[in-house]
This record gives structure tokens, sequence and C-alpha cells, in this order.
């Protein structure tokens, strides 16, 4: 049941998991690359998005299922290891298990909010089942190595992200893409009004984005203190 008594219709998140998403935040803000690693990083993502624009041009529908079923993995694989460290140490996490794990949960519930927008043919669904395979070894392993980069390779993800939605609005300002009452799931997960529309949808995913950017910039920046995320409470909250 929801707030107001009416069945709750989704069996993909719960009334308790809908929020409010903060709108006012920095679209802008950039972590600017100057140590090595973080140059690195900064052009890992850059050279990824070659190949991805090359595949997408300006399908951005298609283009934002697809890239969200990566962006989902990184928080899962993140929390994973920081649990098990927890596990292994018997020690707490400052809350930061909870705030990855959190993000994953967003960026499958942005994933299942473009699955109404455009519809995986059968050859998306096979590079899916590739990259995913790929990214998620990749991440694991690069989250062993170093979680200061690989924090700060979803960082520029997200600033990339955030591009990528803007540009997405900027489609569907300009009517080059429909901008189609907004699906009913994301009504309900973001509280939109009832004649919300796909801009509607585009803008407070692109605040979530923003959001994540911030988390991920912010873990980098504590392990370039030589701390660890425990030591610093997690950004929690947010969702
Ligand atoms: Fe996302
Ligand atoms: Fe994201």
């Amino acid at each position: 049941m929801s707030k107001d008594g009416v069945e709750w219709r989704w069996s993909c998140f719960r009334p308790w998991e809908a929020y409010k998403p903060d709108t006012s935040i920095d679209l802008t803000r950039h972590h600017e690359p100057k140590v090595l690693l973080d140059k690195i990083a900064y052009w890992t993502v850059k050279l990824l998005r070659v190949p991805t624009d090359i595949f997408f041009q300006r399908r951005y529908g298609c283009r934002a299922m697809m890239l969200e079923t990566v962006a989902a993995v990184p928080g899962m694989v993140g929390g994973m290891l920081l649990h098990l460290r927890s596990l292994r140490r018997f020690e707490p996490s400052g809350g930061w298990i909870r705030a990855l794990l959190e993000e994953a949960e967003n960026e499958r519930m942005h994933l299942m909010t473009f699955m109404e927008v455009a519809k995986p043919k059968w050859y998306e669904r096979a590079l899916v089942l590739a990259v995913q395979g790929v990214f998620f070894n990749a991440y694991f392993l690069g989250y062993l190595i170093s979680p200061k980069f690989a924090h700060r390779v979803v960082g520029y993800l997200e600033e990339e992200a955030i591009h990528s939605y803007t540009e997405y609005l900027k489609d569907l300002e300009a009517g080059k893409i429909e901008n189609v009452p907004a699906p009913a799931i994301a009504i309900d997960y973001w509280q939109l009004p009832a004649d919300a529309t796909l801009k509607d949808v585009v803008i407070v995913v692109r605040s979530d984005e923003a959001h994540h950017r911030d988390v991920n910039h912010f873990a980098s920046d504590i392990h370039f203190q030589g701390m660890q995320l425990k030591e610093t409470p997690a950004p929690l909250g947010y969702h």
C-alpha cells in the first residue's frame, strides 16, 4: 500500500524508496585532473566515450538505457567489497556500504525507467551481456587494486552522464525527440506531478547523476588524503 492507500503497483521498488531529487544541484562541477592517476581516470573515460558516441550517435533514449546497465555496476561492486572488508576486519564502514548500494539501486531504477521509453533489441541485449562480463570484472579488479582510481573513474563517468542527459534535453526541447508523457514508474519513484513528461524525467535523472558524481569524487578525495572511507561519514540520505 502506498501513502494514500492505493495498492502499490511496483515490485522493483517500495513506496518508501520514492524521493524528491535535488534538482538545484550544481551540474557544472568538474574535478580538475591534476595528478597522474586523475589524468589516467579522466582520459580512460574520454576514450570510452568515443565508441559510445559512434555507436549511439544522438539516439539518446537508447543510449541512456544501455549506459544505465553499466552505471549500476560500480556501486554494487564497491559496496560488496566494502561489505566483505567490514566482515573480514570486524570494523564498521562509516555508512559507505549503504551509500554505494543506494547508488547501484538508484542507477537500476534509471534503467527500469528508460526501459519504458526504449525497448532493447536482441543485439543490444547481447551487447549488454558482453559489456557486463568485461566491465564487472574490470571494475572489480580495479577496485581491489585502487579504490582511489575506481571512484575517480566513476566520478568522471558521471560527469559524462550529465553531459549526455543535457544533450538529450536539448533534443527534447528542439522537438527532435518526442516529449512523451513520463512513464508511470518514474512519476511514482521521483514523486513527479501526474502530467510530468520525459523532459522532467531526464532532469531528475541528471540530478541523480550529479549526486553520484559528487559522492564518487568525494570518495576518491578521501583516499587521496591517505584515509579510508570509513574514517569519513558517507553522504547518505539523498535517496
Ligand atoms: Fe544513471
Ligand atoms: Fe550515475
